[in-house]
């Protein structure tokens, strides 16, 4: 079993184009591990708790409750619109997390890793947010940004995160793969280095925040968001739920292979770096059972960072109507380095889809299917006299089929297309140069013209299957065409030369990938 996770998204906005890469790249690496004959859960979800929520509702005059449903269609709308297929969903509203979260409190409390504690300093009102003597300007004073600043005395829950501190050190050493890329772990040994002797503060009064998870052995209190919402990666998997809950066998789920967290860069230190495992540690999972983080980078713009205030977001949904899903969905995943930031860019959009899309994969599917349909009534003849520059094309396949396994397997989507556009180019290039066109003047030719064809389809259904976990959508769309039904049940292994029989008789081709027409065009 491959249990794949994501973050879980803020409800307090609509979507943007950071959300919808990382849902579809973990939809891609969950259409891909089922590819290569694994049994896959994808969870993913909203996290609908905490101040930033309550406050954008209050701001709207409505309860969080609804303000956060709400917003969770906006996710769950466009995930559909997009492909993203995933199995379990998690919306931390809902009560059997609540549950769950409230049973781990209990437990940590009996394992003596909770105390309370008073804490007494100023805090600002309009950020409702402590402040340390490092908020101070030069005068010493806290500036206007502030708004009001008081003195207040507050109470607290505090998770012992300092007493594990030391484990989680010799953990992340002892451990290269918890966090991968090695570039992003490194990063967390970075800041392990030094670690904090402080502990976690996961409560916050009522008085102050209503919008979060009660405190069971303490109504007076909800439970920080972060603490919440990082549960949901078990809650959701059955731990200690009920049988008749409707959730996942957990041990079914966690321990039957490696659990992977997709989340961005800017979530693994501390949320997912430090408190998570941390987390885990105390509520009793040994180290092998521990998940494995696979770290995003950033979508920006223009080199800048996509914030509101710029007013630079970009609305996935929109791109979606605007260029298609298949357009967007590729372009997620075929311009960024996983791990990596990359600069989103609408003319690269429409190059490479009308490029590796529109002028390649689209050109080998209309050529092979029309070819076929004109000369050979639609007949593939296979076995008829191959020469040097089939087998060439055959090793192409070969060499490229193995190229995507290895960059599909180390999660890099964007090597994995690369690899199957050089077939494609090669596929064109061959056609280009054998001429179906000429041979088929020529009856004596005809065994020949038959090769040469067959040699496309072939590759073409090949082609179908190894893009299918990013286009799911034109994959199902060529099979179509090529008249073989039962193409996209194959597995990567079943990939050998030979999937179209001969005597097989393929379909008439439509434009798989219509060309994007700019209006500077
Ligand atoms: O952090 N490019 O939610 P969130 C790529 N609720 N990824 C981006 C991005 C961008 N420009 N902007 C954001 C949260 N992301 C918490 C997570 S998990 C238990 C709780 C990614 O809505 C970001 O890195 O702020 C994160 O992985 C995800 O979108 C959700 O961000
Ligand atoms: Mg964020």
């Amino acid at each position: 079993m491959f249990f794949i996770t994501t973050a879980i998204d803020y409800t307090n906005g609509a979507p943007h184009i950071g959300h919808a890469y990382e849902k579809v790249l973990a939809d891609v690496i969950a259409r891909y591990r089922r590819l290569r004959g694994e049994e896959v859960y994808f969870l993913t979800g909203v996290d609908q708790h905490g101040q930033k929520v309550q406050q954008t509702a209050e701001k709207e005059g409505i309860h969080p409750a609804t303000f956060a449903k709400k917003k969770t269609k906006l996710f769950l709308n466009l995930w559909k619109k997009l492909g993203v297929h995933y199995d379990g969903w998690a919306e931390t509203t809902d009560d059997r997390h609540k549950a769950c979260v409230q049973a781990i409190l209990s437990d940590l409390k009996e394992r003596g890793e909770l105390y309370k504690k008073g804490y007494k300093g100023h805090y600002s009102v309009r950020q409702e947010q402590f402040l340390t003597d490092r908020d101070r300007n030069e005068a010493g004073e806290f500036g206007p940004e502030w708004g009001e600043v008081v003195e207040i005395e507050e109470e607290n829950w505090y998770f012992r995160l300092s007493a594990h501190a030391e484990w989680l050190k010799n953990y992340v050493s002892s451990n290269p793969d918890f966090v991968i890329p090695g570039f992003r772990r490194n990063e967390l040994l970075g800041a392990l280095a030094n670690p904090a002797d402080l502990d976690l503060c996961i409560s916050r009064p009522k008085e102050r925040l209503r919008w979060g998870i009660e405190f069971p052995f303490d109504p007076d209190f909800v439970t920080y968001v972060w603490f919440d919402a990082l549960i949901n990666y078990i809650s959701f998997a059955g731990y200690l739920a009920a049988d008749n809950a409707g959730l996942p066998d957990f041990t079914s789920i966690w321990d039957a292979g490696r659990p992977v967290h997709v989340i961005g860069k800017d979530i693994l230190v501390p949320a997912h770096g430090v408190y998570w495992p941390s987390m885990l540690h105390a509520i009793g999972f040994p180290d092998k059972r521990l998940p494995q983080i696979l770290v995003h980078g950033w979508w920006n713009m223009k080199g800048e960072k996509m914030s509101k205030s710029l007013g630079n977001v970009v609305d996935p949904d929109e791109l979606a109507d605007k260029f298609g899903v298949d357009a967007l969905r590729y372009y997620l995943v075929r311009d960024i380095v996983t791990g990596k930031d990359a600069d989103f860019d609408l003319d690269r959009l429409v190059m490479l889809y009308n490029q590796e899309l529109a002028n390649e994969l689209g050109n080998l599917c209309n050529r092979a299917l029309n070819m076929t349909a004109r000369y050979s009534g639609g007949i593939v003849a296979t076995g008829a006299a191959t020469n040097a520059d089939d087998h060439e094309l055959r090793a192409s396949l070969k060499a490229v089929t193995a190229e995507y396994r290895v960059a599909m397997d180390a999660y890099d989507i964007a090597e994995g297309l690369k690899a199957i556009n050089r077939h494609v180019t090669v596929c064109n290039a061959y056609a280009e140069r054998n001429k179906p066109w000429e041979l088929a003047k020529d009856a004596a030719l005809k065994p020949r013209l038959d090769s040469v064809l067959a040699h496309l389809v072939e590759s073409l259904a090949h082609c179908a299957v190894l893009i299918s976990p990013v286009l799911p959508d034109p994959a199902a769309r060529i099979a179509a065409q090529l008249r073989m039904d039962s193409l996209l049940d194959l597995k990567f292994d079943d990939l050998q030369w030979g999937l179209v029989p001969d005597g097989h008789e393929t379909g008439k081709p439509k434009p798989v990938f219509p060309k994007i027409v700019t209006e500077e065009a």
